[in-house]
């Protein structure tokens, strides 16, 4: 007879039941599902409990301090799942060590043109073009206010989608949501990538913008009680000699205390297994597997730079426990991930808790904070 542990069970059951069901459906209202069901589980203390004794794994191997902030696990959701919090009080019973809620812009945006994502099931990935659709930071503050997650919470802060903002207008619009948010996040997460705007340029292309916003942003760090760590989110898509602008402008400013690599990928010639008309037909970034390796070596590219001064948060194709290692043994103090969950379950974060603190005793390595940056 086969027996399973608990973890590979909730694996088998969202493969063999919930997932081909949810797959029948559209990404976009499967992602409408999901949310209602665990907002609704959330609410519940009795079904909290039932999924954390069941989902959750603990091991002092991987317990960790970065930012001064103490994790229980490395593992964290990434932006873009829970984007106007109504997930805070279940992400941490199904074994997440820190999750984030955002990205949450100025004001609310209900979203592109639909399909808002794509499913790419031969390359285990997806097209995500939300263009940052989110309920806006006042509604989203006073949401958060009365359910802040008994995990650290990054607050994912982005410009609002509306090309009508621009210049110091960009600048005004993210320090407002900085301000209303600081309070509440344990980490700032200024998204400067997001590939699904109608803004054309980045924050992360345009050196002179970016320098007027740090100038900002280091202002209101200074002159205010505001002292949480600001970490800013790159895309995996940067040329050196835009990675080198972007490091040693951000050098400059001691309030940006760290990085997230990576956002979603521009780059449509990482699909090995989607057909031409598919890749051409939908517009948006893509995320998984396909950008696993891009991510990494961006990690490993800023870890090396940097020298290591900056924490760095790996996110980009995370299926298993030895993708999140790969990614802490390039640089990353914290992983994260939510491609990975989609195609394999709420289970996932447990599988791959498990596998990492196997992997590090294995390797001789006591925490985690041992083994990053410590690969070839
Ligand atoms: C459904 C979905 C929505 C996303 N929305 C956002 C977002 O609002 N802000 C953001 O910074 N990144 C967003 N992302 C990008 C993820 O945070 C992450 O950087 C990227 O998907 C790579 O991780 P993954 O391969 O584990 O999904 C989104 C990704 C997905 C799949």
């Amino acid at each position: 007879m086969c027996s399973f542990d608990v973890g590979n069970r909730n694996m088998f059951l969202y493969k063999k039941i919930a997932k081909p069901v949810l797959f029948l459906t559209h990404p976009d209202h499967a992602h409408a599902i999901i949310s209602r069901v665990g907002q609704t589980l959330g609410k519940f203390y009795p079904a909290r409990a039932a999924l954390t004794a069941s989902f959750v794994h603990e091991d002092s191997v991987l317990e960790t301090d970065v930012f001064g902030i103490h994790f229980k696990n490395p593992v964290g959701l990434a932006g873009g799942f829970d984007k106007n919090a109504r997930l805070t009080h279940i992400i941490p019973a199904i074994g997440f060590g820190f999750m984030e809620v955002g990205s949450v812009t100025r004001h609310a945006y209900n979203g592109n043109v639909r399909p808002w994502s794509v499913r790419l099931k031969k390359d285990q990935s997806l097209i995500i073009n939300y263009g940052l659709k989110n309920e806006g930071v006042d509604i989203i503050y006073a949401r958060l206010q009365k359910n802040k997650p008994s995990i650290p919470l990054i607050v994912n802060i982005a410009k609002t989608n509306n090309p009508a903002i621009k210049g110091m207008g960009t600048i005004e619009d993210y320090v407002y949501s900085y301000k209303k948010m600081e309070p509440l996040a344990d980490i700032i997460n200024i998204n400067i990538s997001c590939p699904n705007t109608g803004d054309g340029v980045l924050l992360c292309e345009d050196m002179g913008l970016l320098k007027n916003f740090l100038d900002a942003l280091q202002e209101t760090y200074d002159a205010s009680s505001y002292k949480k760590p600001i970490v800013f989110k790159l895309k995996p898509d940067i040329t050196d000699a835009m990675l080198d602008e972007i490091l040693s402008l951000v050098k400059k400013y001691p309030c940006v205390k760290g990085f997230i690599i990576s956002n979603l990928s521009q780059n449509r010639g990482l699909l090995s297994h989607t057909s031409i008309s598919t890749i051409e037909q939908y517009a948006g970034g893509i995320s998984g597997k396909p950008i696993k390796d891009l991510s990494t070596s961006l990690i490993k590219k800023v870890y090396t730079l940097t020298k290591g001064t900056y924490p760095i948060i790996g996110v980009g194709g995370i299926f298993s426990a030895q993708d999140a290692y790969e990614k802490i043994r390039a640089g990353a103090s914290l992983i994260e991930l939510i491609t990975g969950m989609i195609y394999e379950g709420p289970g996932i974060v447990k599988e791959i808790d498990k596998g990492l603190a196997t992997l590090l005793k294995k390797d001789g390595f006591a925490s985690v904070a041992d083994a990053v940056g410590t690969g070839e």
